[in-house]
């Protein structure tokens, strides 16, 4: 029998990491994870271990910063990685309009530092946390992978020069293998309610924000906009349960033994629009609470309606979403209901 593949996980503490290293485990993979803890906790870590049970002995944690490039050295120089995974970075985009050079330092010198030491000890192979946020604000949907690009902010201008990195390191040297996935709105959480999202201040994305109206920390959700050109009038995006996404990543990782593969990019998205007053309405039937609405003006930079195609992914990757809304505000609710201050005890 072949040795079990190791995989390195940056940012597997983190809210899509932590849910992907625990498939990783339970499909048999010795995984070593690296985070620095700047938007996410020890406890995390404890958790999937837990839930990961006897296969728990296959996961080795390290707190470590992406761009302390001794650190990886030592790493890569006493583990030998078939491949990595690379979720680590900063993501809230209002954040990154007040403190570009944060997210420029953090995102790409990060990424730069993290494919040098992969480059010098022969470790070419990495699945990459890209974003739906690189189509900027789409001109039609479906969004399929050959759209044009372009950011509207400091976070997605990192996520479209790391891309653009990928791009020019594969036309350097074929060697390489990498898979680039655009996701687009992770949301829900494992089932056991056990890890989840636990963003730091307050949210800035839907539903994290309508979990925490949920169990009282915050008194309304503000709906931006009810003038859009969509069924009911507000936003429109393509919400994907987490556990399909991590699921992706398996997908993709296997992908990377293709000898055909080269740099590629998929989308993981459901394919299907979901309003925010549909997605409230789903949360507020799975969780018996009722969400106070208030009706607000647009966010300036949001786009109208936003959803994958999913064509690609599912050919290639043979990889397709499974749950539906109602699922993923279950599992939302289950994980808030459980954990209402996320990994903090208050
Ligand atoms: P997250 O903040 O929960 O996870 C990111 C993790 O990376 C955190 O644990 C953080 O502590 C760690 N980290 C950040 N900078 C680091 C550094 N320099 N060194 C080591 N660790 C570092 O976010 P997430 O939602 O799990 O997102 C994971 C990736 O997916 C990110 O790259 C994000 O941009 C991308 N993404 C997320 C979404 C989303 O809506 N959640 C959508 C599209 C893309
Ligand atoms: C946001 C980011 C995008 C990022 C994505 C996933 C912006 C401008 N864009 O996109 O770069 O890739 O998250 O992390 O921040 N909404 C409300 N009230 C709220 C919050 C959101 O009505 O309090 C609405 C929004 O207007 C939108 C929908 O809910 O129509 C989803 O919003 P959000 O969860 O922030 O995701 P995106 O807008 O897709």
């Amino acid at each position: 029998m072949a040795a079990p593949q190791c995989v390195l996980i940056t940012g597997g503490a983190g809210y899509i990491g932590s849910h992907t290293v625990l498939q990783l485990l339970l499909g048999g993979y010795k995984t070593v994870v690296i985070d620095n803890f700047d938007n996410s906790s020890q406890v995390a870590i404890n958790r999937v271990q837990e839930l990961a049970g006897d296969h728990a002995v296959n996961l080795t944690f390290h707190k470590m910063d992406i761009r302390n490039k001794p650190a990886l050295e030592k790493l890569f120089a006493s583990t030998k990685f078939d491949a990595v995974m690379h979720f680590a970075g900063l993501k809230a985009v209002g954040e990154s309009v007040q403190k570009p050079l944060m997210y420029y330092d953090n995102n790409v010198v990060g990424t730069l530092a993290l494919l040098e030491v992969m480059d010098a000890h022969g470790c070419k192979k990495i699945v990459f946390s890209s974003s739906a946020t690189v189509y900027g604000w789409p001109k039609e949907v479906p969004c399929t992978e050959e759209f044009p690009l372009s950011a509207a902010n400091p976070y997605g201008r990192t996520k479209l020069m790391i891309e653009d990195i990928f791009r020019d390191i594969y036309a350097s040297d074929s060697g390489w293998k990498i898979i680039m996935l655009r996701y687009f709105n992770p949301v829900g959480a494992h089932p056991s309610g056990h890890i989840g999202e636990d963003p730091l201040g307050t949210p800035n994305n839907l539903m994290p924000f309508v979990q925490q109206v949920a169990v009282g920390r915050l008194p309304a959700l503000k709906v931006f906009g009810t003038n859009y050109s969509t069924k009911d009038g507000t936003g429109v995006r393509d919400y994907i349960h987490v556990a399909d996404l991590a699921n992706g990543h398996l997908a993709a990782l296997r992908k990377l033994s293709d000898p055909q593969i080269g740099c590629e990019v998929y989308n993981l998205g459901t394919g299907k629009g979901t309003s925010v007053l549909e997605m409230v309405a789903a949360f507020e039937k799975m969780s018996g609470k009722k969400i106070p609405l208030i009706i607000a003006g647009r966010r300036p930079g949001d786009a109208e309606i936003v959803y994958a195609s999913t064509e690609k992914a599912e050919l290639e990757l043979n990889w397709k979403a499974e749950y539906g809304i109602e699922e993923m505000c279950r599992d939302q609710w289950n994980w808030v209901n459980k954990n209402p201050y996320g990994y903090q005890t208050k």
